[in-house]
């Protein structure tokens, strides 16, 4: 039976057009899903926006819109940046979806009436900007938000209360486990939040009224994470009429990725867990909590002004060059740079010098040689044969650890060492010398360790992947895992000498 996997993204908010930052992440997503289903799974992929809020509310205002006018409009453009990125989700959530509203009501109401939720007074410091009470560690000169660098407000008032409290022993008992990576954003949940600071958590609001009404007390709202958190449940229809995709996606055996950013953390492994827990359902296998994409030092955020549009490297350079950078120059366990420079000598030194230069030198060499006709030859002790093997296995290691900078480091090696392999021997001068069976074998290694590239890269290089495969005459359809590993597909008389990645 398949083993079935579901991997989601954060949410992003509508209040602007998505940046770099949120390419990155669901790229990442996109690129490990693609893969999975390479690997055989069954795979689930969702996506969407998280539509509620004061800040939405205001947004709108400035606009002369009503909020669901204004969100309709960017939810387009979060949707059309998702098409020219290859993004292939399986749903597309926003939390304004009738389906949803009505399972965060039903949610709510189940913790109200389990005492999970109580009424009091919920007085802090506050973020307009980033919708979010702050913490002691948020703030700095006694009045301002370290993220967004904005001057945040104080405000007391009727609220609902989650009992985080009451999952103390729970969390600490699921921080010992790895669901949470990298390992120093779970020492920093547990020195300042779970075993020092941990608070209960306001969830509904009163001072404005673009939000989920609260069925048993419809002057409050329910104020931003129990409504944007339920939607990786809700949109596998839990509490709610949809097609029921729970028990295969939410399942005891499913591997359930949710990939975010590290300031989001808190609420995905704290709040997130004590939700699931409240509702008696498992927890995800893991949360990867990323670093940012920074400007400057500065996190690159709408807030800040300082964004880089996705759609214009995708217009200037191409989906498949933004893929690339992004999957392989942005490791998740750090923060990372963007800069035109520096994607443009990623793509040549990687794409175009390594990988296209291979793929071109040896199509060229086959048609000169054997006129277009890859030759058959005893490969399997050649050293070179087995590092592509080898590679197939380090690159699926990596990958099913969600590394997939590793995963792809591995692949740009195996494509070093064939471009060396050609330098050193010379292929020409074999065919001077009349050494044809020689030249069969080395011509027949490097058209074997190209299949293996390509088609490593194909969850990250889609539109390229079949004119890659073109190029040396196997169709992609004949290509996977098992074949890579034992030459198990055909080979058509190669005649195209198109240049693939040329140098920017
Ligand atoms: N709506 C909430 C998430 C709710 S999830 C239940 C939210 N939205 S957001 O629009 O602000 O998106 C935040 C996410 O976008 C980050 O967690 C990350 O995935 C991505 N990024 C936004 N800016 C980023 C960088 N500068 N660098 C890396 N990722 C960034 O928070």
């Amino acid at each position: 039976m398949k083993k079935n996997f579901y991997v989601t993204t954060p949410i992003y908010y509508p209040s602007g057009n998505l940046h770099i930052g949120h390419a990155y992440t669901t790229t990442l997503a996109d690129v490990i899903c693609r893969y999975k289903k390479e690997d055989g799974y069954n795979t689930f992929f969702l996506t969407g926006s998280d539509e509620h809020g004061q800040k939405i509310e205001l947004k709108a205002k400035e606009n002369n819109l009503e909020p669901i006018e204004y969100v309709n409009e960017i939810v387009l453009n979060f949707k059309n940046l998702w098409k020219k990125l290859n993004i292939n989700y399986n749903k597309f959530i926003r939390t304004t979806d009738q389906y949803h509203i009505d399972s965060v009501q039903k949610i709510f109401s189940f913790l109200l009436e389990k005492k999970l939720i109580y009424l009091s007074k919920y007085k802090g410091e506050y973020c307009i900007s980033c919708e979010e009470f702050l913490t002691k560690e948020q703030i700095v000169d006694n009045k301002f938000h370290v993220v967004c660098k904005k001057e945040f407000i104080i405000f007391e008032e009727d609220s609902y209360i989650l009992k985080i409290t009451e999952f103390k022993t729970y969390l600490q008992e699921i921080f010992k486990t790895d669901f949470l990576e990298p390992e120093n954003r779970k020492k920093e949940m547990l020195n300042n939040f779970i075993n020092n600071d941990l608070e209960d958590l306001s969830v509904t609001r009163i001072n404005f009224k673009w939000g989920i009404p609260v069925i048993e007390d419809p002057k409050h709202v329910i104020y931003v994470w129990i409504d944007a958190l339920s939607n990786y449940i809700t949109a596998l229809g839990y509490k709610n009429n949809e097609k029921n995709l729970m028990d295969t996606f939410w399942s005891k055996d499913t591997e359930i990725l949710q990939i975010i950013g590290k300031e989001i953390t808190r609420f995905h492994s704290i709040y997130w867990p004590v939700l699931l827990k409240a509702l008696d359902l498992r927890l995800p296998s893991k949360i990867l909590s990323h670093g940012w994409i920074l400007s400057k030092n500065d996190k690159m955020s709408k807030s800040l002004n300082n964004v880089i549009d996705p759609l214009k490297i995708i217009d200037d350079f191409s989906s498949d060059a933004l893929r690339f950078y992004i999957s392989y120059n942005l490791p998740t366990y750090k923060d990372g740079n963007f800069t035109e420079e520096l994607f443009i000598e990623s793509f040549n030194t990687n794409l175009a010098n390594n990988v296209g230069n291979l793929i071109s030198r040896t199509s060229n060499m086959i048609i000169k040689y054997f006129d277009g006709q890859t030759p058959e030859a005893n490969i399997e002790s050649d050293s070179l044969y087995k590092k592509g093997i080898e590679t197939i296995t380090n690159y699926k290691k990596f990958m099913n650890e969600y590394k997939v900078t590793e995963a792809i480091e591995e692949v740009l090696k195996l494509g070093q060492s064939c471009n060396k392999y050609i330098e050193d021997i010379k292929p020409w001068d074999l065919e001077k010398n009349d050494k044809i069976d020689e030249l069969k074998k080395v011509i027949k290694i490097l058209h074997n360790n190209i299949v293996i590239i390509i088609y490593l890269l194909k969850p990250i290089l889609v539109e390229n992947t079949e004119k890659m495969f073109k190029q040396i005459g196997v169709k992609i359809d004949d290509v996977n895992f098992d074949s890579i590993n034992n030459k198990k597909y055909s080979i058509d008389k190669i005649s195209s000498r198109e240049i693939i990645f040329k140098r920017i």
